[in-house]
């Protein structure tokens, strides 16, 4: 159940504490699990614990400053030690479906200039092949019917992600539009990144492949699991 569940999201985020040390810039996710590992991060920042954050959307920024955690950004430091986030699937190799919560370009940009990249997530993430959570994908809104039309093409039900308020077309913190994309199931993530990659409005995608290096994954019990590579 949904208590259940918290209480899995929040093992898995103090289990990812352990890979934070003093003096570290610490990359700060986005979605429900890694907003309770920021909300414990801000707990050790009161304590004294010396850490610079760089957020991966709008939303973890403003909570980051929030609790105290001082906010840098890559014109001041061009790499991160350590990143936490969650993930919306997690497939053999920790290949990853990424961007339920709609923050997939800057969570990439977060992960791909991090030396460690840990994710949080209960068990429910845990999948044998990535694709029954819809793909987002993140497209410059006026190639939305072109990129519609090919990412059809490759089998996807693209459907444009609407603002939660009902106002229209969910928009990103770039200004972008979503496309969920539906399918029967991604059976070889490399060979989709690079087509979805090569589609011309196509800005980032929500596959994140080789880049988790390792997923915190609790239990209902709270027990946590380590998956590596
Ligand atoms: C945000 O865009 C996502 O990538 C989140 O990391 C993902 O949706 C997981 O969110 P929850 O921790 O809320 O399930």
């Amino acid at each position: 159940d949904a208590q259940a569940q918290q209480a899995a999201k929040l093992a898995a985020a103090k289990a990812a504490l352990r890979f934070i040390e003093p003096g570290m810039v610490v990359g700060l996710g986005s979605g429900s699990t890694a907003t309770l590992f920021i909300q414990l991060l801000g707990e050790k920042v009161q304590q004294g614990l010396d850490i610079k954050g760089i957020a991966s959307s709008e939303d973890s920024e403003v909570l980051g400053r929030k609790l105290g955690i001082p906010i840098t950004d890559f014109d001041h430091h061009s790499t991160i030690d350590v990143a936490v986030d969650g993930a919306d699937e997690v497939a053999p190799g920790l290949a990853l479906i990424k961007g339920g919560g709609g923050k997939l370009l800057r969570e990439k940009i977060v992960a791909s200039a991090c030396k460690r990249f840990i994710i949080v997530a209960d068990d429910s993430k845990l999948v044998k092949q990535l694709g029954a959570f819809p793909l987002p994908v993140e497209v410059i809104p006026m190639a939305v019917p072109l990129v519609t039309e090919k990412l059809s093409d490759l089998g996807f039900t693209p459907k444009i992600r609407q603002d939660k308020s009902g106002n229209g077309p969910y928009i990103t913190d770039e200004g972008n539009i979503l496309l969920d994309c539906s399918s029967s199931g991604i059976a070889d993530p490399e060979v989709t990144a690079a087509e979805i990659r090569s589609i011309i409005g196509v800005v980032e995608h929500g596959l994140f492949l080789n880049m988790a290096e390792r997923v915190l994954l609790a239990g209902a019990d709270g027990s946590v699991r380590e998956l590596t590579v």
